[in-house]
């Protein structure tokens, strides 16, 4: 699991993606490598995400989470799909001990304090803070951050071109999550080149100076 954050990490963006047909999910994730971003969290919103997920983690070149997990059901088809971690809306204690006899690394949802020990009390030292928009922004990290030193953050949702360097810029945030270079109707269109294109632009606004 840790191995997994520490690519995430790396990555420091994560396309959040909704597959309405697991067909286009070898396209989408040609589209993600050729935009530079070789990772995606293929969300359980959809019956497609577990073969999707198989059908990208084939490729062999991209690191896939599932994202809307609510269930250990969900867990076992993901991990059973190829995903290496396994991303939730809240926090389940049932999923997350799930993905630890999978030994799968889990990132739940978490936006307060009190949820933030409860995953610590599973122990988890990382969370999505989701939604993030909504929750306090990049502000409202650092102010968790502070009594909780060792905890890393993934914040998703309502995340885009004019915010995520804010977040990136927050010590405690491993990456960003979003869904802005993966549109849902450019991806059932079938035009890979708008996702590549998205997807490059991205990269290139989260780029470090030493990259
Ligand atoms: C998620 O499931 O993480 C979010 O729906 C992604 O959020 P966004 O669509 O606002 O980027």
């Amino acid at each position: 699991p840790g191995e997994v954050l520490d690519a995430l990490g790396r990555l420091r963006l994560v396309p959040v993606v909704v597959l309405d047909d697991a067909a286009d999910a070898a396209p989408l994730a040609g589209a993600l490598v050729a935009g530079g971003l070789p990772v995606a969290e293929v969300t359980f919103r959809t019956p497609a995400a577990g073969d999707a997920i198989r059908a990208m983690a084939d490729r062999g070149d991209v690191l896939l989470g599932a994202g809307t997990v609510l269930t250990p059901a969900q867990v076992d088809e993901a991990v059973a799909a190829g995903a290496r971690y396994v991303v939730s809306p809240g926090l389940s204690r049932a999923v997350v001990e799930r993905c630890a006899e999978h030994g799968v690394l889990a990132l739940p949802g978490a936006v307060t304090a009190t949820e933030v020990q409860a995953a610590l009390e599973l122990g988890l030292t990382a969370v999505k803070f989701f939604p993030a928009g909504t929750s306090g922004g990049a502000p409202a990290i650092r102010a968790l951050a502070a009594p909780f030193g060792g905890v890393r953050f993934i914040p998703t949702g309502g995340v885009g071109p004019a915010t995520v360097a804010d977040y990136l810029a927050v010590d405690a945030v491993v990456a960003v999550g979003g869904s802005w270079m993966v549109p849902r109707e450019r991806i059932a269109a079938g035009d890979v080149e708008a996702v590549r294109r998205l997807t490059a632009e991205a990269v290139a606004l989260v780029r470090r100076p030493e990259d």
